[in-house]
């Protein structure tokens, strides 16, 4: 499927209406019963015109958001792919003329996503192949380029779990990783020499082979630098701390972190953001094992710190540990992290919103209005500091678990003390909304890529 802009040709326009503004249609609204409501869309053959016209309801004009209209994009994505179209031109509402461009390639790209590669019999091949939207060039390109990124990161969100490996999670990163973008990975040896005692005691219990991968985007005449790290738990069993089965189910996610870092590198050389970056993550299963580490056992982190294991399970933030000492070593700017860090963090927002950690008040500015733009659902949450009690360990530097009261914070608490004082920090909790069971317009069930548009754009914006 390709985005080009251009005005409208060929069968096929689709347009967007507001409640009740039927300027022409007012024949066809009438017989189709459509009054251009919010996921209302019509088809309709006007006399004249084009040959079939895509009408899709955007709600009242005064409640407008670009999010409204990535949605009813996303309806009109779905319609051409029902009516098999090969080709259809989109016309955006009036308004934001870049703004409005960029939502509605967002919308048809990611609706018309599809996870297929174990489906014996895939169904009807989507034949949609041009969509010429009427608005600005770059911001079709951009909307398509971050629509592409987000798919890079469902992928591998969707994939298997005995198939996305640590192993395969670098060689997608050495994959993204063309020109523009240098990279190290680190295999188990290397890892046990650098002193990750974290990562290295969680993988120590599986047959996997674990990973820890560094990109680099340069940007020429940049000033600032953004460290990018993620959590790659390609499977998370909780370790001898076994999870149930139903909580164990959709553990094949614990990954998405690393996979978001993974689809926003697959879109930095073409979108030369004027900021340099750093992807960084750590990769590993956490499963039982002979050899698996132990409740009170205490490992050390990259940094020296020392963390005794109360749970198994609570083996995100000791990979993270090694992950965020490595990046502060690289004296960003900023670092920001993304991990499916904790099911409290569910509980708290619930399966569609990210939890924001942080104490840098620009950073946090920067990440919700990037998020709010895309469409992303971000909250914040409290860092806050009589609960490092909770953490403190009688035999080592900190406890690996709090307990439950105040888990996604306690989480946050313990990944602030592997971030190097002074380096402003944020850790987005994406624990509920990286992996959905329900279809919503243009995110249908599964990996989602939740956070990468988002970062994609708070980049572009320094
Ligand atoms: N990967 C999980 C968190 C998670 C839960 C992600 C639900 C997505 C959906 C994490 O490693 C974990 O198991 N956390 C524990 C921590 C506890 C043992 C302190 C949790 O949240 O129960
Ligand atoms: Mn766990
Ligand atoms: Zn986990």
């Amino acid at each position: 499927m390709k985005f080009t802009a251009g005005s409208p040709k060929g069968e096929t326009v689709a347009k967007f209406i507001f409640e009740g503004d039927f300027d022409g249609i007012r024949d066809d609204a009438k017989a189709h019963n459509f009054s251009g409501k919010e996921r209302e869309v019509m088809v309709a053959h006007p006399a004249k015109g084009p040959k079939r016209l895509i009408v899709a309801g955007l709600g009242k004009k005064e409640k407008f958001t670009t999010e409204k209209l990535r949605r009813a994009a996303a309806q009109v994505g779905q319609r051409a792919r029902l009516l098999d179209l090969a080709e259809i031109s989109i016309v955006p509402p009036a308004g934001d003329r870049s703004e409005n461009s960029q939502a509605v390639v967002e919308g048809v790209a990611l609706a018309l996503y599809e996870y297929k590669r174990y489906k014996s019999k895939p169904g009807r091949p989507l034949k949609l192949q041009t969509v010429r939207v009427d608005g600005d060039a770059d911001a079709v390109r951009r909307g398509e380029i971050y629509a592409r990124a987000t798919c890079v990161t469902r992928d591998l969100v969707n994939d298997p779990p005995s198939v996305c490996t640590p192993r395969y999670l670098a060689d997608a990163a050495k994959k993204v990783a063309k020109k523009g973008i240098s990279i190290k990975v680190f295999d188990e040896k290397q890892i046990k020499k650098m002193g990750m005692g974290g990562l290295e005691g969680v993988a120590i219990g599986s047959t996997e082979p674990c990973r820890f991968v560094h990109m680099t985007y340069k940007a020429p005449g940049a000033r600032r630098t953004v460290a990018i790290v993620g959590k790659g738990i390609t499977f998370d069993s909780g370790g001898l701390c076994l999870k149930p089965a139903d909580g164990m189910l959709n553990m094949k996610d614990d990954m998405s972190g690393a996979g978001a870092v993974i689809g926003i590198f697959s879109a930095l050389a073409e979108l030369k953001p004027r900021v340099n970056v750093h992807g960084i993550f750590a990769a590993t299963e956490n499963m039982p094992g002979g050899s698996a580490y132990k409740t009170r056992d205490i490992l050390r982190a990259m940094n020296g710190k020392t963390m005794e294991i109360i749970n198994t399970d609570a083996e995100g933030r000791l990979i993270l540990a090694d992950a965020l000492s490595y990046a502060s070593r690289l004296k960003p700017s900023e670092i920001i992290d993304m991990a499916t860090l904790t099911g409290a963090c569910v509980v708290a927002l619930g399966p569609d919103m990210s939890a924001i950690f942080t104490a840098n008040e620009k950073l946090q500015k920067g990440i919700l209005a990037a998020a709010r733009a895309e469409g992303e659902k971000v909250w914040p949450m409290p860092l806050e500091n009589e609960y490092l009690d909770m953490i403190k360990s009688d035999v080592a530097d900190m406890k690996n678990s709090g307990g439950r009261w105040g888990g996604a914070i306690t989480a946050a608490l313990f990944l602030r003390e592997f971030v190097e004082e002074g380096i402003p920090w944020a850790h987005l909790d994406i624990a509920g909304p990286a992996l959905v069971e329900n279809d919503r317009p243009y995110r249908p069930a599964g990996g989602t890529g939740v956070m990468v548009r988002t970062l994609l754009r708070y980049l572009e914006e320094q």
